[in-house]
């Protein structure tokens, strides 16, 4: 599974660091965020600075790093109340006993304490302790304040400690707390979308690639599309609050986050997986798989052996899945594709009528430096004539930008009444 990582980009997090022997891994643990995409500045007490270095974590962090609360060259520069009003989230790993105490108690006495108190971004904690000192009355008292006061206890991991002892109190990995982190930007993120998003609630089918039809047990004819295009639309439908089916020929991409996949060869599976889609209701339908127009006839049960000069296949037409869709009663709206080398306008504009489509994105492959396999494309949207919506050229930009205005121009014919537009 793959991360939208436009949605990590422009987050930040302050990693906090305090006294403990834990603290080597939050070395990589800045790794990993900065690998996920996060802006990371780090903060160190006085006691994580006795088991490394406040360089290291500005080599990592590639900021400088905070210690002081009262420096007035750092106030100068990020003071801390800028810090806390920087931070989209307070990470403190690890943490310690001590900053337990003082983050239950509400000091102020120490830069970390005071951002605490006066950042109103979520704060975490991942506590690495002696398994003696974790299970102490008081850390325990001072933990379920904590969770009163809203902060999210990441609960130690159980095992060996660097102390010799066994028991709960270990730091989780840096991944490990790489991945919740970023799980839980996903997951606000989707919240958001799901409630305000451009296709919020609605049920998106996409199917993407090629397909490929057998000739044989060991070959097929297929096509070079790489599916591209249809996977950025599927991440960016579901960034818009739909819930994406993707329905896949053979194609080397990974599944973008939170989109449901299912894959298929030929275009005759591609139409019953998109009949069984459409049953279990579907709002949208956007067809951007290269489906091939033919398939065998015959396909041979052994594989073929070599003889003459020549060798006849003979093909059959492949259904039309995006018009046998469009063809039933309860339709959804609809979206085609067309790739054309000229007359672009009036073949697009010959597909949608005879597919019966509500938009058409066309782009001209005649051009070298689109298409296919190209990670940037160029198109122009036709709508259905009822939408009465002028056609749309979008510039050349990356798949994702692309992905981006389509979905614009759905949710623009799917929000555009022409009735309305009659009255005056
Ligand atoms: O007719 P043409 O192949 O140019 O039409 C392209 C559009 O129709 C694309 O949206 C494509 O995904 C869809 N299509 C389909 N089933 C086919 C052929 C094309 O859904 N058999």
């Amino acid at each position: 599974m793959s991360f939208d990582l436009s949605v990590i980009s422009h987050k930040n997090i302050i990693l906090a660091v305090t006294g403990g022997i834990a603290a080597y891994k939050s070395a990589i643990l800045v790794r990993r965020l900065k690998d996920a995409g996060f802006n990371v500045r780090v903060v160190m007490t006085q006691g994580a600075q006795a088991f490394i270095t406040p360089l290291t974590f500005q080599a990592l962090s590639g900021n400088p790093v905070h210690t002081e609360l009262l420096d007035p060259e750092a106030e100068a520069g990020m003071g801390h109340i800028e810090l806390a009003r920087w931070a989209d989230l307070l990470l403190v790993a690890p943490a310690s006993c001590d900053t337990l105490a003082k983050f239950a108690a509400g000091l102020a006495d120490d830069l970390l304490s005071t951002l605490y108190l006066a950042t109103n971004a979520p704060v975490w904690i991942a506590p690495a302790m002696n398994q003696q000192m974790w299970a102490a009355k008081a850390t325990q008292r001072n933990l379920a304040t904590l969770i009163e006061d809203g902060v999210h206890v990441i609960i130690p991991d159980a095992g060996s400690q660097a102390c010799g002892d066994v028991g709960l109190g270990r730091m989780p990995e840096p991944e490990d707390l790489a991945r919740q982190v970023t799980e839980y930007f996903h997951k606000a993120q989707r919240a958001i979308a799901e409630k305000f998003g451009m296709l919020a609630g609605k049920q998106v089918t996409i199917t993407a690639g090629p397909t490929r039809e057998a000739i044989d047990p060991v070959r097929y004819i297929s096509n070079h599309s790489t599916g591209k295009m249809g996977f950025a639309l599927a991440a960016a439908c579901y960034a818009a609050g739909a819930n994406v089916t993707l329905i896949a020929g053979p194609v080397s991409l990974d599944t973008p986050n939170g989109v449901q996949r299912k894959n298929v060869s030929s275009a005759v599976q591609m139409l019953n997986e998109s009949m069984q889609m459409l049953k279990q209701g579907c709002d949208i339908f956007i067809a951007t798989a290269a489906v091939a127009d033919y398939r065998v006839a015959q396909v041979a049960e052994h594989k073929i052996k070599k003889a003459g000069d020549e060798l006849n296949v003979a093909l059959i037409k492949n259904p039309d899945i995006v018009a046998t869709i469009a063809e039933q009663e309860k339709r959804p709206f609809m979206v085609g594709f067309a790739a054309e080398t000229r007359n672009i306008e009036e073949y697009a504009a010959g597909k949608l009528v005879a597919k019966k489509l509500d938009m058409i994105a066309c782009n001209d492959v005649s051009r070298a430096d689109i298409g296919f396999a190209s990670d940037e494309n160029a198109m122009t949207v036709f709508f259905a004539e009822h939408y009465h919506l002028d056609k749309r050229d979008l510039d050349k930009a990356s798949k994702q930008e692309i992905a981006q205005q389509l979905v614009e121009a759905i949710h623009d014919a799917l929000h555009h009444d022409p009735a309305a537009e009659d009255d005056f």
